[in-house]
């Protein structure tokens, strides 16, 4: 059985795309399943966060995107130090294609991982990158659903509508399977505003808004500087943060299948 291939998604930067993708992946290491994270974000962050490094031999992401070639996911899919976590990493080549005209661009990656046996993991995370450019796009038109990162700030209404605007045309036509599944709320502090915020969301789009909201602890980022998974980081409020991935993951109708 293959395994869901999940969008972690906002166009706008720092909402914590990268923080939830790998805390996410913390969680099903955690629960001993396998998890495939596919780093599309020229920044890489999602690639370092799993120490990484990438030289100019390592297949990346771009490799992918850069021509149309089935099965080529298979190649570029390495170990990483935290258990049960692979990557198919990303340089900062894979910027150079949203310059790319070919009509088939936004079809490349969906391609690349056809024929590809994904079952040993339950789950394929793609981190996004923070634009509605063509690699959000090519993400969409491969992956089964989405994902949507939000801080509760006056703009993650307006944010989240025109990310559901994006998808809505995705499915309209290339990829009719495509499904909205979430709604994170990430970097949740215990302010007027976010409670406000918080509140105008759940409003809007109800049941679509994760129960669990991930609250902002330095120990998020403490834990990505030392490259470590959060369910294994030990200090400051890491506890909470880890209850928060492995609620997430549970609110999450992921129909992850169990590995042997
Ligand atoms: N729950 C959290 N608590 C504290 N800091 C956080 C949390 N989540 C993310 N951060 C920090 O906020 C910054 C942005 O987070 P992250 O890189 O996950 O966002 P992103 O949406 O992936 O950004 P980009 O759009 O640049 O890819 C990082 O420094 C990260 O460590
Ligand atoms: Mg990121």
């Amino acid at each position: 059985m293959q395994p869901r291939k999940i969008a972690v998604a906002n166009q706008k930067g720092g909402v914590g795309k990268t923080a939830t993708t790998l805390g996410l992946a913390s969680a099903l290491s955690a629960a001993g399943k396998h998890v495939l994270v596919v780093d599309m974000d020229p920044q890489g962050n999602a690639t370092t966060g799993l120490n990484v490094v990438v030289d100019e031999n390592t297949l990346t992401s771009f490799d992918l995107m850069a021509r149309t070639q089935e099965g080529t996911a298979a190649d570029a899919v390495i170990a990483t130090p935290w258990d049960r976590v692979d990557l198919i990493p990303a340089s900062v080549a894979l910027a150079n294609i949203e310059a790319d005209g070919a009509n088939d661009l936004i079809f490349r990656l969906d391609v690349a991982f056809e024929g590809v046996d994904l079952s040993p993991y339950s789950l394929v995370l793609f981190d996004c990158p923070p634009s509605l450019g063509k690699l959000l796009f090519a993400v969409l038109c491969a992956a089964d659903g989405v994902v949507a990162v939000t801080e509760p700030t006056i703009d993650s209404v307006r944010g989240v509508g025109n990310l559901e605007e994006t998808i809505r045309n995705v499915v309209r036509r290339p990829n009719p399977g495509l499904t909205f599944d979430k709604i994170i709320l990430s970097r949740r502090r215990n302010t007027g505003e976010h409670t406000y915020r918080e509140q105008e969301l759940r409003e809007v789009y109800g049941d679509l808004v994760a129960r669990t909201a991930i609250p902002e602890l330095a120990a998020r980022q403490d834990a990505h500087s030392a490259h470590t998974p959060i369910h294994e980081f030990r200090g400051g409020r890491a506890i909470a943060l880890q209850l928060a991935y492995t609620d997430l993951l549970g609110e999450l109708d992921l129909s992850v299948k169990e590995t042997a």
